[in-house]
């Protein structure tokens, strides 16, 4: 299982953009996008926003969306983040992986 993971974080930078085409899918049907808009701040943070907040750190970004991490763009709002992480803290790494890929291609 260890080596799959490893298989598809290496396609990952290969087919980036087809991963983050699949992220895109995920954080609709999840609903996301009903708070998150590509570049601008409505009921929570632009993609934008975010992406910028997570650059180069991908892998903090996966520990967010498992409810590992600490919330960075914008804390005060947390309370009405925190339950949507019920939708992706039990996604498969793979996913995981798309939905970051696919935040953060929008910096
Ligand atoms: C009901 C509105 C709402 C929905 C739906 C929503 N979010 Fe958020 N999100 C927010 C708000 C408000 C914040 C700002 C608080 C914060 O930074 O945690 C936020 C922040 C974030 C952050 C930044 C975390 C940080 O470090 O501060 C990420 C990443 C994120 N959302 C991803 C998602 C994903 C993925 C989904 C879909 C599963 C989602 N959001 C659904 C409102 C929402």
């Amino acid at each position: 299982m260890k080596k799959l993971v490893a298989v598809i974080a290496g396609a990952a930078v290969v087919a980036g953009s087809a991963l983050a085409a699949n992220g895109q899918q995920i954080f609709q049907s999840k609903g996301c996008a009903g708070c998150h808009n590509p570049t601008v701040d409505t009921v929570g943070p632009s993609l934008k926003k975010i992406a910028q907040a997570y650059a180069g750190h991908k892998d903090e970004l996966i520990k967010f969306l498992k409810g590992q991490g600490k919330p960075k763009v914008d804390p005060a709002k947390f309370a009405i983040m925190m339950p949507q992480l019920n939708a992706t803290k039990a996604l498969p790494q793979d996913q995981l992986e798309a939905l970051a890929d696919f935040i953060l291609s929008h910096k």
